[in-house]
């Protein structure tokens, strides 16, 4: 038996999966990092945690297993999107990487906007949003000149630990789209773009598409990990794009729910020229010449990661979700909103803050728990929203991530996007599609779709229930009235958060 490797540097932590020629997954690790959050809206990470975590999950994926340590034919990288990681001439990270949920570059995006004007749309199908990866190079530029002057490669992070571990230096389209820096019509970087800030264009990584073989294990990494020497390394995908292909987000007509760190409404699109409402943003798939449209709500998993640090820091998220079972819709009168670190869809903000408005005597830990659940899904519902408004039919939407491991929220989702919600077997997240291109790249598979047919199975299907429909249908009118309603108070706000 053949097998390929899945590796998925996401925001919490890097998971690796170890997936055999007709789609089982044969084992599975994570390896936590930190987040170094000095400034309130800052979010950066130290690259070298990611590469040190990523050869501690292959060596213990294979420890377990040292029977397949001499079969695995391939690996793949998904990875957390936009995050600006700087080398020198020699390579050495210059500064920690400023990750995609950092809002610090708002004037920066203004300044982007107005030079660019209606260029930036044309050129980039994209809105300058802080998360982006443009924005970070000029705040950079802006604030630490010294740094600047020594800048000779810009990376993003799944790019960065695959150099450390190939010594090969790339970047895929799905990812290059996410830096505003690329010219999705041309598949090239913008010279016009780069001119305009002042960018050279040699710090710009080479591009190639996600399924190219970019290298193999560096001798010493191999031995490391305990791995055969000659492995081969595929370049791989942003995760949102590596989620939908794991998947199977691989024709028109197909959504995706992925809640993370961030939770996205993501939808497949055959070309480029769709026109974007609100914040919705456009990038190249990870599937060739595809790409897809996407809302993203930036502390949706955050959210209910930082409530459960709060409330209950001693149990499993398991025992935290179940507890919501038995709440009715609406939380006991409970709204949240998971601005916690601003919002990119359907507001891009990174001033305000979150809510939980109707706090009762009566509530207690699981009111707050289904109210933070519901909040999450109803800014994803924004999204859909979106997407309904621009012409889309979305009758069923495939759910993976934290959302996809509890039936309740399975439900709420159902009932909140009015759609069915299909549960897959086995789901993997993104680090599946890293797989599925190691696999197609490695020649197991044509193609993406053949891939899918073997690897990708569906489990249940949730249908909405009219009764809880109409009820979450009058909630989300008033969870959308807080946004507008108390944006002025968090900007007062603001002058009191510690910075
Ligand atoms: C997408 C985005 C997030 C990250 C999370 O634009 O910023 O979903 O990719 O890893």
């Amino acid at each position: 038996m053949k097998y390929v490797m899945g590796i998925d540097l996401g925001t919490s932590g890097v998971k690796a999966i170890l997936v055999d020629e007709n789609g089982k997954v044969c084992g599975e690790t994570s390896k936590p990092y930190r987040l170094i959050q000095d400034k309130s809206g800052y979010c950066e990470q130290n690259p070298d945690d990611w590469v040190e975590q990523t050869i501690a999950a292959m060596k213990e994926l294979i420890a377990r297993q040292p029977v397949h340590r001499r079969q695995v034919e391939g690996i793949s990288f998904s990875g957390q999107m936009h995050g600006l990681v700087l080398l020198d001439e020699s390579c050495q990270v210059l500064r920690p990487a400023i990750l995609w949920n950092d809002t610090r570059t708002t004037a920066q995006c203004t300044r982007i906007t107005k030079m660019l004007g209606e260029r930036l749309r044309t050129i980039t199908k994209n809105h300058a949003l802080e998360g982006f990866t443009l924005p970070k190079l000029l705040w950079v530029k802006e604030h630490e000149p010294d740094i600047d002057q020594q800048i000779d490669m810009f990376l993003l992070p799944k790019d960065y630990v695959r150099f450390r571990l190939t010594g090969a230096v790339h970047i895929d389209y799905s990812d290059a789209a996410g830096t505003l820096l690329l010219d999705i019509g041309g598949q090239m970087w913008s010279e016009e773009i780069c001119q305009t800030f002042d960018i050279p264009l040699h710090i710009c990584p080479p591009l190639v598409s996600s399924e190219t073989e970019v290298g193999t294990l560096l001798p010493q990494v191999a031995r490391e990990v305990g791995m055969r020497r000659g492995v081969k390394v595929f370049a791989g995908g942003a995760d949102n794009a590596c989620g939908a292909i794991g998947a199977g987000i691989l024709s028109p007509g197909h959504t995706l729910c992925s809640i993370g760190t961030s939770g996205v409404i993501l939808s497949y699109e055959e070309d480029h020229d769709r026109e974007l409402h609100g914040n919705v943003h456009l990038f190249h798939h990870a599937k060739k010449d595809a790409f897809y449209t996407m809302g993203v709500t930036l502390s949706a998993g955050y959210s209910l990661d930082w409530i459960k640090s709060l409330l209950a820091p001693d149990e499993s998220f398991k025992e935290l979700v179940e507890e919501v079972a038995d709440v009715a819709p609406g939380a006991n009168g409970l709204l949240f909103t998971p601005y916690l670190v601003g919002e990119r869809t359907p507001y891009a903000d990174s001033i305000i803050r979150g809510s939980l408005i109707g706090l009762d005597s009566r509530h207690e830990r699981r009111h707050v728990v289904r109210a933070v659940l519901e909040g999450i899904t109803f800014s994803l519902n924004e999204s859909i929203v979106l997407f309904r408004q621009a012409g889309k039919r979305i009758d069923s939407i495939v759910s993976i991530g934290g959302g996809a491991r509890s039936q309740t929220w399975l439900q709420m989702q159902a009932d909140i996007f009015q759609a069915e919600v299909i549960q897959l077997e086995n789901e993997q997240g993104p680090a599946l599609g890293a797989a599925m291109l190691a696999a197609v790249g490695c020649g197991w598979f044509q193609s993406l779709e053949t891939c899918a047919d073997q690897f990708i199975h569906q489990a249940t299907v949730y249908k909405p229930n009219q009764q809880h429909v109409d009820i979450y249908d009058h909630l989300f009118r008033l969870y959308q009235r807080i946004y507008t309603r108390t944006r002025d108070i968090h900007v007062e706000l603001e002058h009191y958060r510690s910075s």
